[in-house]
């Protein structure tokens, strides 16, 4: 295996996606603006606003703008998370980490070069929220033994 020099996801300039159902719809226009704070410029695949929809549809969205080249890495909120995160993972070439603080923030990004950080907006706090977001965008891909594990994913 070779090791893969440390890089992070996107830098100022790069669009990032960002996408959520209605329960990440508040989380998700907060959180637009962290992004753009970063320097990213934001592609929001929605929702955007408060009726009811399917987190699928928008995992899906996410993870092929993400795969596509439309973006170089996705946000993805639902209520848990989870239903969304395991949408976007349907999708070949979408690693879509769903995490809960700043640790597991840096560590899917260090560990298992995700391309997509998933969240819960039901679960977190705003500010933990945007700590997460910060953490995983400032954290590049650690290389080393994590390249092979993570090429057979
Ligand atoms: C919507 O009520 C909720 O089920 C969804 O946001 C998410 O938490 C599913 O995983």
């Amino acid at each position: 295996m070779t090791d893969a020099s440390p890089t992070l996801l996107a830098g100022p300039g790069d669009t990032v996606a960002i996408a959520s159902d209605h329960a990440g719809v508040d989380l998700k226009e907060a959180l637009k603006g962290d992004l753009g704070a970063l320097g990213f410029k934001v592609l929001d695949l929605g929702t955007n606003g408060p009726a009811s929809v399917d987190y699928p549809d928008y995992g899906k969205a996410l993870a092929e703008a993400v795969t596509g080249g439309k973006a170089k890495a996705g946000v993805a909120v639902c209520g848990t998370g989870i239903g969304i995160s395991i949408a976007a993972n349907r999708v070949p070439g979408a690693r879509a980490a769903l995490v809960h603080d700043v640790t597991t923030a840096g560590l899917a990004r260090e560990h298992n070069d995700a391309n997509i950080i998933a969240m819960g907006a039901r679960v977190l706090a705003p500010e933990t929220a945007c700590a997460m977001l910060k953490t995983f965008f400032a954290t590049p891909f650690g290389g080393g033994r994590h390249a092979g594990r993570v090429a057979k994913l």
